[in-house]
This record gives structure tokens, C-alpha cells and sequence, in this order.
């Protein structure tokens, strides 16, 4: 369990190595990388090199922080994550947010891959999200308080902000995209889900599902960061299509919608 020196000492190698300025935080979900390729002015530093970082293990994620501008913002992108699938207690999960926190950024987008459960929702489409549902894992904010990063007990009524949800679907109109917003499921994988637990996440309000994403939404609430949440409907979730889900078409629709993506988070940050 890492103490609020091991998160000052991280965010100190990393304050070391980038501008300061940036008050806003971007997480790339599977197959997202390219916004990361494109920053001007970028300054990359692999999370292996800094201390106390888990490190990301899906080979669809890079695993380094590179600072950049991108429409005239100053950002820290999070190019790949770490999940609860790789076998991290949910407070790693939590660590990049935390950092993000620390070295100032005030707003965070949190984008994934994520499965259909929704009926009208295509594949290809994004999704603002709305809020989310998450029953079966740990808090990843659970443990001795740390209250560097806030009250132990906190509200999570607008931890997706809703001015930020006004924002990201009038330039989702803008840009001829469906303008959607909706509940994201977490899962904790790394199986896909059964068609029987799409069916119970329907009932229970979910239209779309995923293994990533809430446990940094949590944080960044816990810290008073705002969230944004968007959200690649990278396949119909389980049980919904014939077809069986895998990992590389999740990947293949993220990638081919790349530049479509990238487009939003510009239109977003520009708005910001
Ligand atoms: N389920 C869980 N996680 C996912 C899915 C899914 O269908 N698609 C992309 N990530």
C-alpha cells in the first residue's frame, strides 16, 4: 500500500522531467494511443522509469506519460492504464489519477473501449458517459486514508461533471457524431462477460461494459478532479451479436476509429 510520500516522490520525478501548466489529464483506453502520437511539443516519460508506478502490461498499451499541446491545451496523457485484470489491487489502478492530481491537473477524460449492452448503440459509435455501475471489486481508494487526496467519504453524485457532459455532446452534434450519454458497467475480466451478466446489467441500467475507467473516476472524485468519460463502442457486449467477442477486434474498431476520436478530444480541449 503506498504512503502520500511514495505519491510525492513519483510526482516530484515527473514535475522534474515536464512543463508545469497543465490542468488537464487524458487516460488513452485500448487501442486509443494516436491522440499520444500527435501532441505538439511532447515530452514522454515511461512509467517504468517512475518510482512507485505500477506498470502496464497489455501490450495495446504503451505505458508512458507525455506531456503535449493539442488544440492550443496544455495536457498529460496517460498513454495506457493498468487493470485490475493484470492482477493490481484496484488502488493501482488509481495511482496515474492520483499523480495527475499532484502535478496540478484539475480535469481529467477518461476514454475506453468498452462493449454495446444498450440495443441502439453501434459499433464504432462514442458515449458519453453518464454515470457508472461497480459491484464486484474493491474500492481502489480503500486503506489507510491518505488525506492528500481528500475526505474518506465522498460524494459521487456528478463524478462524471455535468457541464463537461454538456460540453463533449454539443461537439459530438458539431461534428455530425451521435450525441449519446450513458451508464458504463465496470467488470473486472480479464473474461468477457456471459450474455446472462449483460442481460442482469440491462436490467440494472448499464448500456455499456468494460474493465477499466471507474476506478480512476473514483479517485479523481475522492481528489475534486472533474471527469469526463468517453467511452468507443468497440463491439455489441456478449450475447448481443453472434459473433464471439475478442480482444483484437476490440482493438482493430478503437484503432480504425482513431482519427474520428481524436477529432472529439480536440473539439472537447478547445472548448475547455
Ligand atoms: N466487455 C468488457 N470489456 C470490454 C468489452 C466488453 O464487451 N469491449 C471492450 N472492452
Amino acid at each position: 500500500m503506498l504512503k502520500e510520500q511514495d505519491y510525492r516522490e513519483a510526482a516530484g520525478f515527473v514535475g522534474g522531467r515536464i512543463p508545469l501548466g497543465a490542468e488537464i489529464g487524458v487516460v488513452l483506453g485500448s487501442g486509443l494511443g494516436a491522440f499520444a502520437e500527435q501532441l505538439d511539443h511532447p515530452v514522454r516519460v515511461k512509467y517504468s522509469e517512475i518510482p512507485h508506478a505500477p506498470k502496464a502490461t497489455n501490450t495495446s498499451h504503451k505505458g508512458e506519460l507525455v506531456y503535449g499541446e493539442a488544440a492550443g491545451k496544455k495536457v498529460i496523457v496517460l498513454s495506457g492504464r493498468v487493470h485490475g485484470y493484470e492482477g493490481y489491487p484496484l488502488a493501482d489502478t488509481a495511482f496515474y489519477i492520483r499523480l495527475l492530481f499532484l502535478l496540478g491537473v484539475k480535469t481529467v477524460i477518461l476514454t475506453n473501449a468498452a462493449g454495446g449492452v444498450a440495443p441502439e448503440l453501434s459499433v464504432g459509435d462514442f458515449l458519453c458517459l453518464s454515470d457508472h455501475l461497480y459491484f464486484f471489486d474493491d474500492s481502489p481508494v480503500k486503506g489507510p486514508h491518505l488525506p492528500l487526496f481528500g475526505e474518506r467519504f465522498f460524494d459521487m453524485s456528478n463524478a462524471y461533471d455535468k457541464e463537461l457532459r454538456w460540453l463533449a455532446l454539443s461537439v459530438m452534434e458539431e461534428q455530425g457524431l451521435p450525441a449519446q450519454e450513458g451508464v458504463y458497467a465496470y467488470m473486472p475480466g480479464p473474461q468477457f462477460e456471459t450474455p446472462a451478466e449483460i442481460r442482469a446489467l440491462r436490467l440494472l441500467g448499464a448500456d455499456a461494459v468494460g474493465m477499466s475507467t471507474v476506478a480512476e473516476a473514483i479517485a479523481a472524485a475522492q481528489c475534486g478532479m472533474k471527469t469526463l468519460g468517453i467511452s468507443c463502442i468497440s463491439n455489441p457486449a456478449a450475447g448481443i451479436s453472434l459473433k464471439p467477442l475478442s480482444d483484437r477486434d476490440v482493438n482493430e474498431v478503437a484503432v480504425q476509429r482513431s482519427a474520428a476520436f481524436i477529432e472529439l478530444l480536440r473539439g472537447i480541449l478547445s472548448r475547455l
